[in-house]
Formats: C-alpha cells, structure tokens, sequence
C-alpha cells in the first residue's frame, strides 16, 4: 500500500492487521485492527504522529523510504502499538526528536529505552510549528494510560487522539463508511478500553468542545469525517444513565443454573426489562463488556464448584469490576449440590462496583416451586428499581 492522502501534505502512514485476533493477550479481536500512524509535512518541518505496532514496522519504514527528513516523532502514547516503532524510526532519522508529555517521556525512555536526549515534552496547549502548519498538543490523561494526549492540526482542523475515538477494524475504507458497522466497532473498543475512564471521558469531550474539528484520525481503525458521530456516541456512553437492562452473565454444569436463567429472562422480559444473557462456556467477552455499557443491572449466574463460583463465572465478575460500567444494582442466582461459599467470593470481587447488592437466588440441587417464586421476585424487584429511576 502507499501513502494515503487525508489533507494536502498529510497522509495515513499505518499498517492494517487483518489477522490479529487478541490484543494485550486479552481483548478479542474479531475484525483484525490497524496502527494508523500520520506524516505531516509543514514548509519548514516534518512531523510524523505516531508510528505503528513492532510486529509491522517494516510497512511503516516502507512508507518513509522516501522520505529524506523527519523532524519530529509525535508520541500521543506510549503503548506499544503506537510507540513500538519509534527506536526504528529514530534510527533512521538521526536528528528527529519524539515530543510528549513529560509522562509520556519517562514511560517511552523505561518501555523502549529512548535516550533522554532526543525528547522534547509539551505542556497542555502548547504548540509546535512545522512552518505552515501548527500541531497543538492538548493533554488528555487516562485515555488510557497517564501519559495519554491529543494533538490537533491547526489549519486542517484535524484532531489526531490515537486511542480514543478509535476502533479494532481492519478496513481498506480510510473513513467510517457504514456506520452500523463504525458504531459497533467503536463501542466494543470504548467499553473494552476506555469506559474504566468514563469520568476523565467527560472531562476530554468538554475540553476539546472548544476546537472547531472538521475529522478525527484515531490510531486504530476508520477516520471519521462526520466527527458528530463518534462525538455523540461517546457523549452518550459517558453521560447518559444506564437503561432498562439487565446483563446475564452465567454458566451451567448440570443444568440447575441453566433452568433458573431461563425462567429468570422469561420473568424479566414479562416486566418490561431488556435482557442480555451470556452463556460463558462460548460467550465474546468483548460482547460482554458492550452490554455493560448500558445496563443498569447484573445478574450473575453460577453453579457452585469446589466450594466457590465457576472460575468462568469469576472471570466475568473480575472482568466487570476492572471494566467499572455504570451499573447500578447486581445480583447472583445460582445452584450448589452440598454447599459452598459462591456468592460470598464472587461479591468479594466487585468491589469497584459502586452497586446495591440485591437478593440472591440460590437453589440446592434443582430450582423447585420455592426458587422460581423467589426469581419471580427478583425480577419484579429489578423491574421497579429501573422504573422508579426512568431507566429507559
Ligand atoms: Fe492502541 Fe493503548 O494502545
């Protein structure tokens, strides 16, 4: 591929990885990603924003091999997938220096050994001239890192914020083209990456309110010429209150859980309440962490094993409380043969979830009469909790 042109002397400079399947050893990757790296070539200076994952470091080179000078390295953040090519980079360009936030420096010097002495580090709203272009550096914590900032090209009005507003799609499409397919792409990564960062989120949306963006650039996935879009959608993810839904995580190993989540959903549904079940032996973890989203409520389901919860079970409940989602009430329903202590650890390992604890449902051996009516209950009890705060 070659250079890709978005404004008059600033190309996509990226790698597109259509086979990657799990990122950080961790996040499922069902439709690949990109590192979107960017060359900005001003009257007077050049600068490149970002470079591209080390695995594909050769396809940045290859897209810089005719490119006699760069004077700077932008590095937005110092994860690897951005900042992994920079040794290369510098290598190439001996008189480049890598401008970041002072964060930002010390991270790259201990992640990639980048010697002091080919750093500049930016305060918040400084700015950089490259002649007839002004990069302007706009600090952004905890997006995902501390070190994270944003850098915005004056005279294009193009914002380049490397993670945030991106996605893990692997397209030839330089822009967002189907929009159902952007939307799903981008809430999957917002609730796997950045929605652990909801309230800083809010602060970025209203500081960055103030510049005029005509596109947004991520580092991961499609541009965005319709920035409202992604605007709105993260506006959305971070300020509204969680709707009417209640996500059902569970596994089942003889089937006594199993027939409580089934009558459960039913119960639910019955009341007016959207349910997302998740069956653990099989389930995305990413589609998972996408209904945290929205939902008001989790209800975990779990057989007893080994006196504590299913360890898929547990993962869930340590994937949720790491992904901190705007939950508002959770329960746990369940079976046990003899005994145990399920409910008891799984609720020990919630504690970022700021939630009232519901009561649980916890059947010996096969639900009989007395656990459905207590299930019937439960749901009419999430029913009218959601009801009386207008989840909608
Ligand atoms: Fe895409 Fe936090 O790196």
């Amino acid at each position: 591929m070659k250079p890709r042109e978005i404004r008059p002397k600033v190309h996509w400079v990226g790698a597109i990885d259509w086979d990657r399947r799990l990122f950080d050893a961790l996040i499922p990757l069902p439709d690949g990603t990109s590192y979107n790296a960017y060359l900005v070539q001003g009257s007077q200076k050049v600068a490149l924003i970002d470079t591209v994952d080390p695995s594909v470091t050769e396809v940045l080179m290859s897209y810089l091999e005719d490119i006699p000078v760069i004077d700077y390295v932008i590095a937005n953040h110092a994860e690897q997938d951005h900042s992994g090519s920079i040794p290369k980079v510098l290598e190439k360009y001996p008189d480049a220096k890598v401008v970041t936030t002072p964060k930002g420096k010390g991270m790259l010097m201990d992640l990639l050994l980048v010697p002091d002495n080919r750093f500049i580090t930016v305060n918040d709203g400084e700015t950089l001239s490259l002649g007839d272009r002004t990069l302007e550096f706009i600090h952004a914590p905890w997006v995902h890192w501390p070190e994270t900032m944003l850098t915005y090209l004056r005279e294009d009005k193009v914002l380049f914020p490397c993670d945030l507003f991106g996605s893990h799609l692997a397209t030839t499409d330089l822009y967002v083209t189907d929009e159902g397919q952007g939307y799903e792409a981008a809430k999957r990564y917002y609730a796997e990456i950045m929605m652990p960062f909801r309230t800083n989120i809010q602060k970025h949306l209203e500081k960055i309110r103030h510049y005029q963006i005509d596109s947004i650039a991520p580092s991961h996935g499609p541009m965005h010429a319709k920035p409202s879009f992604i605007l709105e959608a993260y506006h959305s993810w971070v300020f509204d209150p969680p709707r009417n839904i209640v996500v059902l995580p569970y596994i089942s190993m003889h089937g006594s859980t199993h027939k409580m989540v089934e009558y459960f959903v039913g119960a639910l549904a019955d009341r007016g309440v959207t349910v997302k079940q998740f069956n653990l032996s099989a389930a995305d973890v990413g589609k998972l962490a996408m209904a945290l989203v929205d939902a008001a409520t989790m209800v975990i389901g779990t057989p007893t094993v080994l006196a504590g919860p299913h360890p898929n079970v547990a993962y869930a409940a340590l994937l949720a409380n790491a992904l901190r989602p705007k939950l508002q009430f959770i329960s746990i329903i369940g079976s046990y043969g003899w005994g145990g202590r399920a409910v008891e650890q799984l609720q020990g390992m919630i504690p970022n979830l700021k939630v009232e604890v519901l009561d649980t449902v916890i059947s010996k051996g096969l639900p009989k009469e007395s656990d459905f009516k207590a299930l019937d209950n439960l749901a009419s009890m999430i029913a009218e909790k959601h009801r009386s705060q207008n989840f909608a």
